[in-house]
């Protein structure tokens, strides 16, 4: 890892595996900002619980990080570069967030869209979100400036979650003295991928995990073909802002053919299916190295396992550095110290370690 580069630190809640919306939407710019930062990859699974704390929720766990781990090797984030930790294996990071929390209005999180949404998703009523949920941008603020980290591409809806960490680095800088990089958050430009049509209304809504309407980057090329053959033809004319042509955007790479392909199809001179063939093939062409590096990792599980665990050993010193400048700056170290310290001269000049301990 070279030092000099600047630290970027984004990822995912492990709550299932990922989908051609990430691909376009992260992980490809993900894989070509490994050449230029320092990259930290967060899997999330502490903001899996803000929604998601049954045991049976819980138990689903190792899966699903295995599933989004396997998923960012097949893109092609590259573990000898990036650090893929598991935020669950640095403690520091709650120790930095509970401290962070001390700094954060509730005001400025208890009207979030991004929470309340969060919250619907999870048919939880307002006197059942959790506290946790509700601290679920201070958290993502722990993670972001433990490490240090400049640069946050995130999606949208986390906009403000990172504007809110870059807002308490500079308090916390200005009260305490400076300790930590403030960050910058980097909204994707992309448009948003939409869903294929395999449920009703797919096709409107965004691809997401949780819609039914997803690609996934492990499907065959016989589920993609048939999800994209769901994506239905719009009248010859009005091909602009139909999914199956915003496929076609996000995927096909020669903008000259792609113009080509929309204006043959808007004049009348080729049908849906011949798009939906060009937008399989072009997938095809993006689909298969991943699923080939997708099987050589998933053929030994014991390398995904040490590559989680190699990078949550260098995550744990990171935030344990960071936590102790934390504690610093804000006294709390000076505090304890303080009296460890008087506490052992003391106990040296009358030779018994402590006053209370019997004889
Ligand atoms: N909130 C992100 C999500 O929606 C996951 C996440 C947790 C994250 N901590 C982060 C992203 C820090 C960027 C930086 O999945």
């Amino acid at each position: 890892m070279d030092a000099r580069k600047p630290r970027l630190l984004t990822g995912d809640r492990p709550t299932g595996p990922l989908h051609l919306g990430h691909l376009v939407g992260t992980l490809q710019s993900r894989v070509k900002l490994q050449d230029s930062h320092e990259c930290f990859i967060i899997v999330a699974d502490l903001h899996s619980l803000t929604t998601r704390s049954r045991r049976d929720e819980i138990a689903r766990l190792p899966n699903h990080v295995r599933d989004v781990v396997l998923d960012m090797l097949s893109v092609g984030v590259d573990p000898s570069r990036s650090t893929i930790y598991l935020q669950s294996g640095v403690p520091a990071v709650y120790d930095i967030a509970i401290l962070l929390q001390m700094l954060t209005p509730v005001a400025r999180l208890s009207g979030l869209q991004s929470i309340q949404d969060m919250a619907v998703n999870a048919g939880l009523g307002d006197a059942d979100v959790p506290l946790g949920l509700l601290g679920y941008p201070v958290l993502q603020a722990a993670d972001i400036l433990m490490a240090n980290a400049e640069l946050v591409p995130v999606g949208a809806d986390n906009e403000t979650h990172v504007t809110l960490a870059r807002d308490i680095a500079e308090h916390f800088n200005d009260a305490y003295g400076k300790v930590f990089a403030v960050p910058q958050p980097t909204v994707s430009a992309t448009p948003s991928l939409p869903g294929v049509n395999t449920v009703a209304g797919g096709a409107e809504r965004k691809m997401s995990k949780s819609a039914g309407n997803a690609i996934w980057l492990k499907d065959s090329p016989e589920e993609v073909a048939r999800k994209v053959r769901t994506l239905p033809g719009p009248a010859p004319g009005e091909s602009t802002g139909a999914p199956l042509f915003l496929f076609a955007e996000a995927f096909l790479r020669d903008a000259d053919e792609l113009a080509s392909l929309r204006a043959e199809y808007d004049r009348g001179g080729i049908g849906f299916a011949a798009v939906q063939d060009r937008v399989i093939e072009a997938l095809e062409k993006i689909l298969v190295p991943i699923r080939e590096r997708r099987a050589e990792f998933a053929a030994d599980k014991h390398r995904t396992e040490e590559i989680i665990v190699d990078g949550t050993i260098t995550a744990r010193k990171v935030a344990y550095e960071t936590l102790g400048k934390v504690r610093d700056a804000m006294g709390l170290e000076n505090l304890w110290s303080g009296l460890v310290h008087a506490t052992q001269s003391r106990a040296e000049e009358r030779k018994k370690p402590f006053y209370h301990q019997k004889s």
